[in-house]
């Protein structure tokens, strides 16, 4: 070894060193593994521990329409004006008009049918708390998760307020979120419209197969590619 090591230099000596280390690991980390597996419930990899309920509940955030998970807490509308400004604004805009690229909070009511649909809280999103669940849970985009039930209702109250669906005075918490109607509420069609989903009627008044001409598939207008026979042919046709 030299009398002044320099730190980046591959020592010499350092290969048996390092193989006497990985033996040691492996010995180690088969004393440890052996034993655990062999306490291993059948079925299982024996690894890992069954979560806690408390740990559960650090994940299960999830609020659904019914506003059920909602936490205790309570936010105003001008609580969350100071908040929003301060922490939201700089990518979603004062008015939640929307920054460069960043979404547009507020507006766009009326025009999801038009040329230039504007999908917006206000204009789309048919329950109030989801709003309550994607600010708690992704919001701000920096740092997720990192706001206070107070917080987070506050911020609900503002933007819906924003949106002009909720009055200045409203304080958003757990009873008051779920019972905002939001405009585009009945603007979704919940039933799969598709007939093939459900179509009972053809289990009894089924058309005869033999009467049935089709003129014309998607291969045969080289839509897409066949997917059978030799792989080499395999390709689109194009005109
Ligand atoms: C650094 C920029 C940034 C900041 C700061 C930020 N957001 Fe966002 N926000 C985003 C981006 C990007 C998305 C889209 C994320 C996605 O679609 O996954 C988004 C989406 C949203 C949406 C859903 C919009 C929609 O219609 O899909 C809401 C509501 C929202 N943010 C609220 C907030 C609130 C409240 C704050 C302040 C606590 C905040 N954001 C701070 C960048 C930001």
């Amino acid at each position: 070894m030299s009398s002044s090591p320099r730190r980046c230099a591959p020592a010499r000596g350092s290969a048996p060193i390092l193989a006497v280390i990985l033996a040691a690991t492996v010995v180690v980390g088969a004393a440890v593994l052996v034993p655990a597996a062999h306490a291993a419930a059948p079925g299982s990899y024996g690894i890992g521990t069954t979560p806690t309920e408390a740990e559960i509940a650090g994940w299960s955030i999830a609020v659904p329409p019914s506003g059920a998970n909602l936490p205790p807490g309570h936010g105003s509308v001008s609580q969350g004006s100071d908040l929003f400004g301060t922490v939201c604004a700089v990518c979603h805009g004062a008015f939640g008009e929307g920054v460069a690229d960043y979404p547009r909070l507020a507006g766009g009511v009326g025009s999801l049918a038009t040329v230039a649909p504007a999908e917006t809280v206000g204009s789309y999103w048919p329950y109030a708390t989801t709003l309550f669940d994607f600010i708690n849970r992704a919001m701000p985009f920096y740092a997720p998760h990192s706001l206070t039930p107070d917080q987070v209702y506050a911020l609900t109250a503002f933007i819906l307020n924003l949106n002009g669906i909720v009055p200045d005075g409203f304080v958003a918490d757990a009873q008051t979120v779920p019972a905002v109607k939001m405009p585009n509420r009945d603007g979704f069609i919940w039933k799969d419209p598709r007939p093939l989903t459900h179509d009972t009627e053809c289990m009894t008044k089924c058309v005869d197969p033999a009467s049935l001409r089709i003129t014309s598939t998607a291969k045969g207008d080289h839509l897409t590619p066949r997917t059978t026979g030799p792989v080499d042919d395999m390709k689109a046709k194009h005109p």
